[in-house]
């Protein structure tokens, strides 16, 4: 098939490159003409393990087109998707701009009949909008079906969970939408739930809303842990083996980041207020994932005392691991608080030093003054060096074969908080470290 991704962003250029994969012909577009001058010449835009290759291969085959004409896009291809930003607004809302302007270029470029398939997180109602939008503009009454066909890729793990999906979510009103979706999908050979549009737009909030309350409520579980000494590892496992439950999503840490989880959150809390409808339990969610972050850095203080002048490393900054993503990353958030009890900060983290620097440069002029004092450093081990305490922020697989004899050599203080309960108290114990996790014994 002949399909079009309107925006060239992690979901998009996933899509895109897996489309190709295939044996489609895809062509990407993005108004970010560097990004796609970049991706012509085989550069990436985000780390995404597989990626690369993903998208040198089905250009050299000839199936993968990076474009910033949205024009031609829309003129070659019988299938467009949607996958431009929705980013949060000041109130939570999300941002919808860019979904309605793509709509009107695309009513006012389409020559024949095409489908238009939402791919980025919308609220619901959201489709009926981009109907309306197309129909508004489209002034040669061209034929067009409109569909929502959520994603449900994890970073890192993104081309994975394109490939071999648990389900596939296709809202439409028409038949000829539904036939093409799932003749288009039919390689995968996975379930492919078939809905109305609506449904299909809530099936992806409620999903993200129902992974984070998870998150949230093994984070409260491991604070009660932390209280009367319980060990959260063995009440989650204990927990996990029910299926009815699940032992996905049960690992305690710093509290969830990234650009879905925090935005889709308060996007869904806004629809439902919207409808009248006060969905407190995800504000409680939400409360809990920030008393994570504060709660390491009591941690920190009921370890080292006062935290004025101390050294405090971090191991970590991407919100996951096997990305350099750092939005809304919980290492980020830590850091702040750091900085204002005047405590010193080295950081290290594989992937992500250079969203980092920027970041932190931004936010170190604003709220530090220009001497920010955060170090970055090339590895564990330099962080290490005169550290008062280590934080393990992000859970990267080569932070869990370190070598601690050095480390603790190298450290003023052995002191560890693992944010993401990496390590074996015991072990840690044994080499003489000061350890604590989230709601470990
Ligand atoms: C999430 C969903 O898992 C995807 O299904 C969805 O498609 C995607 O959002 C999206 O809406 O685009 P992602 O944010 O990439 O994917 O990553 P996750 O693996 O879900 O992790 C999110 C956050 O939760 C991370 O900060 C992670 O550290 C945290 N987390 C996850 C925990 O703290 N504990 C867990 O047990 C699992």
């Amino acid at each position: 098939m002949n399909i079009c991704i309107i925006g060239s962003g992690h979901v998009g250029l996933v899509t895109g490159a897996c489309f190709a994969d295939l044996g489609n012909k895809v062509i990407c577009v993005d108004n970010d003409e560097e990004k796609i001058g970049k991706l012509q010449r085989g550069m990436m835009p985000i780390y995404e393990p597989g990626l690369e290759e993903l998208v040198k291969r089905n250009k050299k085959e000839g199936r993968l087109y990076f474009s910033s004409g949205l024009k031609g896009g829309v003129r070659k291809s019988e299938i467009i998707f949607i996958a431009v930003g929705t980013p949060p607004r000041d109130n939570g809302e999300a941002d919808l701009s860019y979904v309605e302007h793509v709509s009107r270029e695309i009513a006012l470029s389409m020559p024949s009949y095409r489908l238009i398939v939402e791919k980025s997180t919308v609220p619901v109602n959201t489709g009926e909008w981009v109907e309306h939008t197309i129909k508004v503009f489209n002034s040669r009454n061209v034929r067009f079906d409109v569909a929502s066909n959520p994603e449900f890729l994890r970073e890192g793990s993104a081309i994975e969970d394109f490939m071999h999906p648990d389900r596939i979510v296709i809202g439409v009103k028409s038949k000829r939408a539904r036939d093409l979706l799932v003749e288009l999908y039919k390689p995968l050979k996975a379930p492919i739930v078939v809905t109305d549009i609506k449904s299909a737009e809530l099936i992806k909030h409620a999903s993200n809303s129902f992974l984070a309350a998870k998150i949230s409520f093994i984070n409260a579980v491991a604070n009660i842990c932390d209280m009367v000494g319980a060990d959260l590892v063995e009440v989650s496992t204990g927990m996990g083996l029910d299926k009815m439950i699940g032992k996905e999503f049960l690992n305690a840490g710093i509290g969830f980041g990234g650009s879905c989880f925090p935005k889709d959150l308060s996007a869904f809390v806004k629809i439902a207020e919207r409808c009248g409808y006060d969905f407190g339990i995800l504000k409680e969610v939400e409360k809990v994932n920030e008393y994570q972050k504060r709660m390491v850095v009591k941690k920190i203080e009921g370890l080292l005392w006062n935290l004025s002048k101390k050294t405090i490393g971090i191991l970590g900054i991407a919100f996951k691991p096997d990305t350099d993503d750092i939005r809304s990353a919980p290492s980020l958030e830590i850091i702040s608080m750091l900085k204002r009890e005047g405590v010193r900060v080295k950081i290290y983290d594989p992937e992500a030093m250079d969203k980092a620097k920027r970041a932190l440069a931004k936010e170190g002029i604003s709220s530090f003054g220009k001497n920010a004092g955060i170090e970055f450093c090339k590895d564990a081990y330099a962080v290490s060096k005169d550290s008062d305490c280590l934080i393990i922020a992000t859970e990267w697989n080569e932070f869990k074969e370190l070598d601690f004899k050095k480390i603790k050599k190298l450290m003023r203080q052995p002191v560890i908080v693992d944010g993401r309960n990496i390590y074996d108290p015991e072990e840690l114990q044994k080499l003489g470290f000061r350890y604590l996790g989230i709601g470990r014994r």
